[in-house]
């Protein structure tokens, strides 16, 4: 079985071929009939041990697009929260026959432990394991790049090379900071990491990107910039600046986004904290791809679940023009 874990462990060809496949899947959300019969008989557990609105529910949305069934698990409510550990979950899961189990959990490895373990005998996808890695989110917002800074169908077969990204704020929390910066470096783009110095994870010299603290530099200089949401649950308050300071310094108001160059669009994994790392003016602008984001994620993770689960017929089969 094929594993989904980090964004680290994709291949430049690997990345090219789940984005290519994306733009398949996007081409059937554009038709009447949104679905395909290629995982069908086969079953998709969302196994959710932590919170989560975008990713689950464009997972189970990817899922049904190709005819798979669907389990949704909620760890609350379950029989965790009577003590019941991730072992025994998973073998509870095997008995129902999962072909794909989908996992986020607030310990960062619980993907890789579920993998490796011999628990279960299905395909894994990490769908964000504590501040470890997000690497679904981290192809959806390449495709979304790609589409926007490359072009739709000039963007097929093609990188980010030479791109310009900047991700600003929580990354020392951030598994999506971590995930895009692996996936952008493999997929040529350069990337610049802007955040409060308490903010920046150690170790970070290690990591393909350069590091700033002031936005007001890079800005002008970035083709997109993605805002991150400030993980005060996962946060010491001793660490934190005030939240006027925050927003003052590393947050995208209207005045700043003016900076960035015409074509440069900004980006944010959601969920927004309005008012602390972007403001209002600037979620709700054209620039701001979020919504975009959220739609292009139903296509990438179509595309990674056929991809593991290798469907048996062609993704999507094309009718000869004259017959359309
Ligand atoms: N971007 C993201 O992972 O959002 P959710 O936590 O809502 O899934």
């Amino acid at each position: 079985k094929r594993h989904l874990i980090s964004a680290a462990d994709l291949t430049r060809d690997d990345a090219v071929l789940i984005l290519d496949t994306a733009e398949e899947m996007a081409r059937v959300a554009d038709r009447p009939i949104k679905k395909l019969p290629t995982l069908r008989g086969l079953t998709v557990v969302n196994l959710f041990f932590e919170d989560s609105t975008r990713t689950r529910i464009s997972f189970e949305a990817a899922a049904k697009r190709l005819s798979a069934d669907v389990i949704n698990f909620s760890a609350k409510g379950s029989s965790v929260s009577k003590g019941e550990s991730l072992k025994d979950t998973a073998l509870t899961l095997e008995a129902m026959g999962a072909d794909a189990v989908v996992i986020r959990h607030h310990a960062s490895g619980a993907p890789y432990r579920l993998a490796t373990s011999g628990w279960i005998d299905s395909a894994v996808v990490n769908a964000g394991d504590g501040t470890h890695e997000h690497p679904t989110q981290a192809l959806l917002d390449a495709f979304t790049m790609r589409r926007r800074l490359v072009g739709r169908d000039a963007g097929l077969g093609k990188d980010l090379s030479g791109r310009r990204i900047t991700i600003v704020g929580d990354i020392l929390h951030s598994r999506v900071a971590r995930s895009n910066v692996h996936l952008l470096h493999t997929l040529g783009a350069q990337v610049t990491l802007v955040a409060p110095p308490t903010l920046v994870p150690i170790g970070v010299e290690s990591w393909p990107c350069e590091v700033s603290y002031s936005l007001d530099d890079v800005l002008p200089k970035s083709d997109a910039v993605m805002m991150l949401r400030v993980q005060r649950e996962r946060m010491n308050a001793a660490f934190f600046p005030t939240e006027r300071e925050y927003s003052r310094r590393y947050g995208l108001d209207g005045d700043r986004m003016a900076k960035m160059p015409e074509h440069a669009i900004v980006m944010h994994p959601g969920p927004m904290n309005r008012g602390m790392e972007i403001t209002a003016q600037v979620a709700d602008s054209d620039r701001c791809t979020a919504v975009e984001q959220v739609a292009n994620g139903v296509s990438t993770r179509m595309a990674v679940l056929y991809l593991l689960l290798g469907g048996s017929e062609p993704a999507v089969t094309t009718t000869p023009a004259a017959t359309r």
